[in-house]
């Protein structure tokens, strides 16, 4: 694995910035990026001061140096490791780019050989799993049976943490991903668990192991493989979202890799965040049930009395057009295409992207469409059920996570992760006894 922060070469620049606090001056050091983004250093900042720095949700705070994924959302860039992922998803594999985003470098061909035969020889649970889902009712959604069974997998594997056990840790994680999420869309459907086939690539794997049955024969589509690939790889890292910083948040405690990624998986859930996707094939379907016109559903996102919000629009840091989404946008229609597939909602979400995008509301808020607006669609035209879209999501991200969780572990900065708080609440009072209540 490389080594962390390749970029604290281009860290310190001569630059300064100073903070008034009343009387007093502090001097502050600038940090600037290998692609130019500066950030003030605040860490002597409590310190010599006494002030701590207020930033709910994190929208202006730096909580690490990274070499991984670099993004820049006015112009609407994302690479992994230097490279474009429009350059990645056309000519890569998931694997390929996993092992990319881990180490720093494309592997040469005997490192892949090496880590897809491994990969693909960890793919199969142990037996006791099944009993361990049969517990879990018919009706679960997929994503806290994956966060659990994840979690779960720390039972099995509790050998002591080293350079070794971490690396083995990372292709159970990899290889196993798609069996959980393939057997938790089985027990939804109370159909029997197929195993995994070694003779398969990673993505036709899961899809063997979601659309097979044993009573007849299957063949994987290889349209389907190679999308669903693509997939994986647009969603392997976004640097630190939620759930990525989740992961190491909870690794910084010195939790194990399956601890960390299990909180990742249950982060990366919710509605804001990768369980967008559902919502906005929900949203879509409401939609055409109720006619097909979007009109009524965005004023309902732009009145600010209505908590409804367009899903699979806005971005924390893209003020520009994601660029996952533009891929997908094409990649849509060349999916539906070839796989033969007409679907009415593709035709909604380009009726309502075409509106929001000559609309005021959505232009002067920077609001495009985000990776989950046509990823939906495409999980659609594969034959992925919609409560499995974020599973997908989780199985692309792991990559990702993995990457950051070793990079913080490896910093030489490395702290538990610990923000601070301004405090609102009551001031000290003696506690009353019943009677006087
Ligand atoms: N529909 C309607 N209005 C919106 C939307 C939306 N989807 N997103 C943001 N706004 C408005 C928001 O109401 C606010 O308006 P005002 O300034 O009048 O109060 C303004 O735009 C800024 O929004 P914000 O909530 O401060 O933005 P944020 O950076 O905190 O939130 C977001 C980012 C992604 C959570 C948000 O845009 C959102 O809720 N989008 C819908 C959910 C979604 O698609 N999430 C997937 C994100 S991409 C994949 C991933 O991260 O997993």
């Amino acid at each position: 694995m490389t080594s962390p922060v390749d970029a604290e070469s281009a860290a310190s620049d001569p630059e300064t910035a100073e903070i008034r606090l009343g009387e007093k001056t502090l001097p502050l050091s600038v940090t600037e990026g290998t692609e130019g983004e500066r950030a003030v250093d605040i860490g002597a900042l409590r310190k010599d001061t006494g002030y701590i720095t207020l930033d709910p949700g994190f929208g202006n705070t730096g909580a690490c140096r990274s070499a991984i994924t670099f993004i820049d959302g006015e112009k609407g860039i994302l690479r992994y490791r230097g490279y474009p992922i429009e350059e990645l998803a056309e000519h890569s594999t998931f694997l390929e780019t996993a092992w990319l985003l881990m180490h720093g470098e494309l592997p040469s061909k005997m490192e892949l050989d090496d880590f897809v035969g491994d990969v693909t020889s960890h793919t199969m649970l142990n037996e006791s799993f099944r009993k361990f889902m049969d517990a879990l009712p018919r009706d679960a959604h997929p994503m806290p049976i994956c966060a659990a069974t994840v979690g779960a997998l720390a039972t099995f594997y509790q050998q002591p943490e080293s350079e070794q056990s971490i690396r083995q840790t990372i292709v159970q994680l990899i290889a196993k991903m798609p069996t959980i999420a393939a057997y938790a869309y089985k027990h939804s459907l109370g159909q029997p668990f197929i195993y995994p086939r070694n003779d398969l690539d990673y993505s036709s794997n899961l899809i063997h192991m979601m659309f097979a049955t044993p009573c007849a024969p299957f063949e994987v589509d290889p349209v389907v493989a190679k999308a669903l690939d693509q997939l994986f790889i647009l969603h392997a890292d976004h640097e630190q979202n939620c759930s990525t910083s989740t992961v190491r948040l909870v690794g910084s405690s010195m939790a194990n890799l399956f601890a960390s990624i299990s909180a990742g998986i249950s982060a990366l859930w919710g509605s804001l965040h990768g369980g967008a996707n559902q919502k906005v094939v929900e949203m879509f379907e409401a939609i055409e049930k109720g006619g097909g016109d979007p009109e009524a559903y965005i004023a309902r996102a732009k009145d600010p009395n209505d908590p409804t919000r367009l899903m699979g629009f806005g971005h924390r840091v893209y003020k520009n057009y994601d660029p996952r989404a533009a891929f997908l946008k094409d990649s849509c229609r060349q999916v539906l295409d070839r796989l033969d597939v007409s679907d009415k909602l593709l035709e909604i979400a380009q009726g309502l992207e075409e509106i929001t995008l000559k609309d005021p509301y959505f232009v002067d808020r920077k609001l495009y469409p985000n990776v989950d607006f046509y990823s939906g669609v495409i999980y659609r035209a594969l034959g992925i059920p919609v409560d499995a879209f974020t599973v997908m999501f989780a199985i692309g991200r792991l990559p990702g996570w993995i990457a950051q969780w070793i990079e913080m572990r490896n910093d030489p900065a490395f702290r538990i992760g610990r923000p601070r708080q301004i405090y609102t609440g009551a001031n000290q009072r003696s506690y009353e006894g019943m009677s006087s209540r």
